[in-house]
């Protein structure tokens, strides 16, 4: 216990370089806490996130899921991760049949092959950027082949992606540059979905295109709205995130050298590795709700429409759900954990980040045997949603003898 009163809040950078400690705090003093300063309550323990993710009733997107994107009228948000059920599941119904394991696991040898492309011009060099050189590019090579985006626009998309998140030290709401790229790449998708209403492709733009919604009075086609917040939040979402992991997995492979052993020893044990780090250091750490009604937890009484934190990063690490949870461990039994959220809005690109995130490691740890991480140089995106490196200078070891 710690004299100092405890304080949490995702803009900090200082908080953000390390939240753990903090976290653990929270799930042991305060489990259901309030930040002032920003006026939020904050949930931490696994139990309280997985309950308030399920209970859509009380716990509503429909107000944004970012808290300083949130605002009271529920109309201003078309995506399908802002909207409460009936509507979440008319929407989520006509892409999920995209992303079941079985649809995405066809997609294997194409993920292959973009991975593989990123590391052949790698192989032999002493030292490089893992995520600059490497992990940053995957995850949008990898959807723009499912939403079908051309070569030539995906870094143009990455940046966008890159600036729409990105806070200033001390900025908290969207400024001009946020805001530009954010209409940029709104009129972007608009475009593709012109196009592909136009002309059909065998792509998931096509499919969205064209697709159709049933709703309480029928079968309709997607309006505009709807169809270009659903080809971007796909276009979008995945990137930041997946980059982060593999960013994660460099740093932590590299720290962790018995560990990373393992898997070159036994790569089936790779898929369990990625929910260890999806686990132990998730990328999106904490997902807002609106409070519909007031609600007691914990002894005192959150009022209708405060906004909430549902802290996944910090459930993941409750020693009430996982023994010694601050261990990273790849051989832990497999047990649930929220990194992909829980519940009606658990990730729809689950399987994606897990294939290109296992794909990526088979393919980086059958090249390189053993690599170091100059740590002093790592450095790390800034935003509020998403956390986790955007460098990570690494020094391959023991390349000739392999
Ligand atoms: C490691 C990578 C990823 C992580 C950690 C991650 C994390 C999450 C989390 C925590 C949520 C729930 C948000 C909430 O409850 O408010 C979510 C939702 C979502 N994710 Fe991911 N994500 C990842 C990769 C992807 C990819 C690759 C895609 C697309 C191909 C994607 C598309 C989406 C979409 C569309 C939603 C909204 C689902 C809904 O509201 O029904 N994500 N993700």
């Amino acid at each position: 216990m710690s004299d100092e009163p405890i304080y949490y809040d995702q803009y900090d950078r200082l908080i953000d370089d390390d939240p753990y400690p903090i976290f653990k705090r929270l799930r042991e003093e305060a489990p259901l806490w309030y930040n002032e300063k920003y006026d939020f309550w904050v949930l931490s323990r696994f139990e309280d996130v997985r309950q308030a993710s399920l209970d859509t009733d009380t716990f509503s997107s429909n107000y944004g899921t970012v808290l300083e994107l949130m605002d009271d009228d529920p109309t201003n948000h078309t995506s399908i991760i802002n909207e409460d059920p009936p509507y979440h599941n008319q929407l989520r119904a006509v892409v999920a049949p995209f992303f079941t394991p079985a649809k995405i696991s066809s997609f294997e040898d194409e993920v292959r092959e973009i991975v593989v492309g990123y590391l052949a011009p790698l192989e032999g060099k002493g030292e490089f950027d893992f995520v600059q050189d490497f992990a940053r590019w995957v995850p949008m090579d990898v959807v723009s082949a499912l939403l079908g985006i051309p070569q030539e626009d995906r870094k143009m998309i990455n940046t966008w992606g890159d600036q729409i998140n990105h806070r200033d030290e001390g900025q908290v709401e969207l400024g001009p540059v946020q805001v530009e790229a954010f209409s940029r790449s709104n009129a972007y998708f608009e475009n593709m979905l012109m196009q592909r209403r136009a002309h059909p492709r065998d792509d998931l733009a096509s499919a969205i295109a064209t697709g159709s919604c049933v709703d309480e009075q029928g079968e309709r086609p997607l309006t505009t709205d709807e169809a270009v917040a659903m080809i971007q939040i796909i276009g979008i979402a995945g990137n930041e995130t997946a980059s982060r992991l593999l960013a994660s997995a460099a740093w932590l492979l590299g720290k962790y050298p018995e560990q990373r052993q393992k898997l070159r020893d036994d790569p089936k044990l790779i898929p369990k590795a990625v929910e260890e780090l999806l686990r132990i250091d998730p990328p999106s750490p904490i997902q807002f709700r609106r409070v519909l009604a007031d609600v007691e937890m914990h002894g005192t009484v959150i009022p209708k429409g405060s906004n909430i934190g549902l802290l996944t990063a910090s459930a993941n690490r409750d020693d009430r759900q996982y023994e010694d949870p601050d261990r990273f461990d790849i051989e832990r039994t497999p047990k649930r954990h929220v990194a992909f959220g829980y519940g009606i809005h658990s990730c729809l690109g689950a399987w994606v980040a897990r294939l290109e995130v296992r794909v990526a490691l088979e393919e980086v740890l059958a090249r390189f045997p053993d690599w170091q991480v100059d740590e002093a140089n790592m450095q790390r995106v800034r935003t509020s949603t998403v956390r986790g490196f955007s460098h990570v200078p690494v020094r391959m070891m023991g390349l000739m003898e392999h």
